[in-house]
């Protein structure tokens, strides 16, 4: 599929790529409809979306967050937070990935919020994915994938994987397996090329234990804002 992209920022080379992020957080803000409650992700990345939202939070009603890492960020900037459960829909859905390809599909996770992130995405209209362009691939799979598990399942998971060609390791933090917010592990899994997205999310969604995989295949993304040496582009799908 091809996808028209426009530059939309004047040419901006030699960016960091901190630099970069900072220009499609603030890109972003084009997205939020004043009066409503934005969908926030999570990431390094949307954390400088959430700097510039601060900006304008006046004149939104407040955001809808995917971790408790961004509800914090939001509410020491004075962003009211409302809980998942009580909104019904949002108009949009703002967040990173660690790859999108030509299609919009990702993978997410790299920060461990992917469960959140699927839920909030799911109940937003449109998700508009922010990303340097260090992100786009041709095919997902070079990130290791990661997949939230419950911890009884892991090692059954990992086999699983294996039986594909995939590598499987339960993620650390300080030498310890890492508790997401919602009390599971997280498996990262290195080794696979996932020329299907959609039918892969499928598959592995319907493994025993696995409760979300890091494919965002039914919950892709419908406008990429990417930013590049040459300025922020914006890819729609
Ligand atoms: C968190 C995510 C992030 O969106 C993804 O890891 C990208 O993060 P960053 O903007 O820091 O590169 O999926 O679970």
């Amino acid at each position: 599929m091809t996808h028209p992209i426009s530059p939309i920022f004047p040419v901006t080379p030699n960016l960091s790529q901190d630099a970069l992020k900072t220009l499609v957080g603030q890109a972003a803000l084009k997205y939020v409809v004043p009066g409503e409650i934005v969908g926030v992700g999570t990431g390094s990345t949307v954390n400088k979306f959430i700097d510039a939202l601060a900006t304008i939070k006046d004149q939104i009603k407040g955001a809808v967050s995917s971790s408790e890492a961004s509800t914090a960020r939001l509410k020491a900037l004075g962003i009211t937070v409302f809980e998942a459960a009580d909104v019904e829909t949002l108009s949009v859905y703002i967040d990173g990935a660690d790859e999108i390809d030509h299609h919009g599909h990702m993978v997410k996770g790299g920060g461990a919020a992917l469960t959140r992130e699927k839920i909030v995405a799911a109940q937003s209209d449109k998700f508009v994915c922010i990303a340097d362009e260090s992100k786009l691939v041709d095919h997902l799979g070079a990130f290791p994938l990661p997949v939230e598990v419950v911890p009884m399942a892991t090692a059954r998971v990992i086999r699983q994987f294996a039986a594909l060609g995939g590598v499987g390791r339960v993620r650390l933090k300080e030498g310890q397996a890492l508790v997401t917010d919602n009390g599971q592990h997280i498996v990262d899994v290195t080794g696979l090329k996932i020329t299907d997205p959609v039918a892969f999310e499928l598959q592995v969604s319907q493994w025993p234990g696995v409760v979300t995989v890091g494919v965002f295949a039914f919950q892709k993304a419908q406008v990429c804002l990417l930013g590049t040496s040459s300025g922020v582009k914006t890819l729609t799908f």
